[in-house]
């Protein structure tokens, strides 16, 4: 029994239609940055990890040969799969399977992408290591996810509060550590992008796992611990009794070596 897993498939397979409405996920900033990175010519079979409910496919399904498209919730990919019937798509094969244990056979893929997920995997360096593995020798790994500041004090609370919110979290890394790891998984970045996602009001984002009022309560009582220094690096504004904040979030574009 694999308890992050299982954590993960409940909290998504409640909010899956959820996730096929957000506009973070279906217009955020970093799709545009992700297929920007990926120098897309059409002759791409491409790999996307964790997928949800497609957004990131289908942004690249239009521009590559085909898409496969995988996640851990088929809950997530029944969404996508209606989803992508209603854009028309048919280049996109959808396939359950975890991020740290890939079914593909080596060097299968030009691109692999994945946005808005490593934060949930419960082993990064496998994930990045199967990522290498899938890869064509100079194929392109392209990422996004929510990160830390470049903190110990702001790890620790970034990480408590996403726990507290949802079960599912694993960890959140600085952009430092994604790099380090990234390239000592044998891969080259070549370029990386540092941005925000969306403000979300505070009350809608920690009501929507399900949490009770006195879960919600202790969530907000942690933002109360950040210093006025503190507080533009999560973009924290205050409008009409409701708390904005806007995670950072970190864009890398990296390769696997070319053959000599
Ligand atoms: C926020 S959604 C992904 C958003 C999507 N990539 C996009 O661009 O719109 C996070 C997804 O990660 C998936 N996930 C979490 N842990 C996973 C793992 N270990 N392997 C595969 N998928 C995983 C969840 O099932 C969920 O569908």
């Amino acid at each position: 029994m694999d308890q992050i897993h299982d954590a993960v498939r409940q909290q998504f397979s409640q909010h899956a239609e959820y996730y096929a409405q957000s506009k973070v996920h279906s217009e955020g900033e970093t799709l545009g940055v992700l297929v920007d990175f990926a120098e897309l010519n059409g002759t791409e079979k491409a790999l996307d990890i964790a997928t949800g409910t497609g957004f990131t496919a289908f942004a690249l399904a239009p521009k590559v040969v085909n898409v496969t498209a995988t996640d851990l919730t088929p809950a997530m990919l029944d969404q996508a799969k209606t989803l992508a019937r209603e854009r028309g798509l048919r280049n996109i094969d959808f396939q359950v399977a975890p991020a740290e244990a890939s079914p593909f056979e080596a060097e299968s893929f030009d691109l692999v992408t994945c946005r808005i997920a490593p934060h949930h995997f419960r082993n990064v360096p496998q994930f990045l290591s199967e990522t290498y593995r899938v890869l064509r020798p100079g194929g392109l790994f392209c990422m996004v996810d929510s990160v830390c500041p470049e903190s110990e004090r702001l790890i620790e609370w970034q990480n408590r509060v996403e726990k507290l919110r949802d079960r599912s979290h694993v960890w959140g890394y600085p952009p430092s550590q994604w790099r380090e790891m990234i390239e000592q998984s044998g891969f080259s970045v070549e370029r990386e992008a540092h941005t925000h996602n969306a403000l979300q009001p505070f009350s809608w984002w920690a009501d929507r796992p399900g949490n009770s009022p006195e879960q919600v309560q202790q969530i907000r009582a942690a933002f109360d611990e950040l210093t006025p220094e503190e507080e533009p690096i999560f973009a924290i504004r205050r409008e009409a009794g409701e708390l904005y904040f806007a995670w950072p979030m970190y864009c890398v574009k990296a390769r696997k070596p070319a053959l000599s």
